[in-house]
């Protein structure tokens, strides 16, 4: 079964990473140093687990995988610019990324945020590019999803929390309404856009989904939070320490490392309850779910 997994994760990974090299602007075509910078962020790096998401997801609707490719690829450059931003001096100050030096260090601050502008941007162009939904209106609610997703109301906004709270001691309350927005609208959004790629779901089967696609978000933090605090730079490809030194409260500063990998399996759990409404076709997405959870990079 693991190897099953393994196989299939690494089809879908070579899969997102061809699709995105055709994607991306070539690097000699002019502004050169901006492609460069965009394809040095985005290729050959990465878990590429909201593809994998995404995937698991369509095969709940049928969905046909050229198209979840594309919603995959859309939702992924949004991540990498996220990860441009998050590593710049006024955000996290990291020079680590993916196990090579970050954008802002490879090239330069001003070229990092304009390459992080320019993967938003493409990613929007991709879902207006290509056909992906079975009706024009799904198709635009999967554009308003993953603008909301993106947005102050989504990650940026969870950005926006995440950096006013360095130094201060949040409530349990307070610590989840960052994580779900920075890092868990996402990967809610990478769920809900890979199922809408194919037929539409009933509502026991849409409710379910979504409350899965929350716990996993949310469950993926929480784990980032204790990774960061347990792991090394070789295993992590990225800094570790990097959330106590930078003064962050997390779900370690907060529960300690043992209780948030509790919290962690019970997100499980309770993840895995809300897919029981698919039956064996959610397979997939429980293995996902798995890889997600005991993760160890
Ligand atoms: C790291 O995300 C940033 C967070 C949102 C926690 P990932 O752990 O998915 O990073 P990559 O894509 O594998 O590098
Ligand atoms: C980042 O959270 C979330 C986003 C990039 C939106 P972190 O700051 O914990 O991510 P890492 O640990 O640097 O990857
Ligand atoms: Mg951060
Ligand atoms: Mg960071
Ligand atoms: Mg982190």
């Amino acid at each position: 079964m693991i190897t099953d997994f393994q196989d299939w994760a690494r089809s879908r990974q070579v899969r997102i990473e061809t699709s995105l090299q055709t994607l991306l602007p070539p690097a000699n075509v002019a502004p050169e140093r901006l492609h460069d910078a965009m394809r040095y962020t985005v290729l050959g790096g990465g878990k590429r687990v909201r593809p994998l998401l995404a995937f698991a997801a369509g095969e709940l609707s049928n969905a046909d995988e050229e198209r979840v490719t594309i919603a995959a690829a859309a939702v992924e450059l949004i991540h990498a610019y996220s990860l441009v931003h998050d590593d710049l001096p006024c955000m996290d100050d990291d020079v680590l990324r993916r196990g090579k030096p970050a954008c802002h260090v490879a090239y330069d601050e001003a070229t990092a945020l304009l390459a992080g502008d320019s993967l938003q941007s493409l990613a929007f162009q991709l879902l207006g590019e290509y056909r992906l939904a079975d009706t024009p209106q799904m198709q635009l609610e999967m554009v308003k999803r993953l603008a909301q997703a993106a947005g102050s109301r989504g990650m940026a906004g969870g950005q926006a929390v995440d950096l006013a709270s360095v130094g201060e001691s949040l409530t349990l309350p307070e610590l989840e309404f960052m994580h779900i927005h920075k890092t868990g609208a996402l990967i809610r959004a990478a769920v809900i856009l890979g199922a809408r790629c194919g037929g539409s779901l009933n509502e026991s089967q849409s409710t379910g989904l979504d409350h899965f696609a929350k716990c996993i978000g949310l469950a993926f933090q929480v784990v980032d939070d204790v990774l960061d605090a347990e792991a090394t730079p070789a295993t992590l490809g990225k800094t570790a320490g990097k959330d106590a030194e930078n003064n962050k409260p997390t779900y370690v500063s907060i529960l300690g490392a043992g209780r948030a990998r509790e919290l962690a399996e019970e997100l499980r759990c309770d993840a895995y309850q809300s897919l029981e409404v698919f039956g064996t076709m959610a397979g997939r997405l429980r293995q996902v779910t798995d890889f997600i959870i005991r993760r160890e990079f």
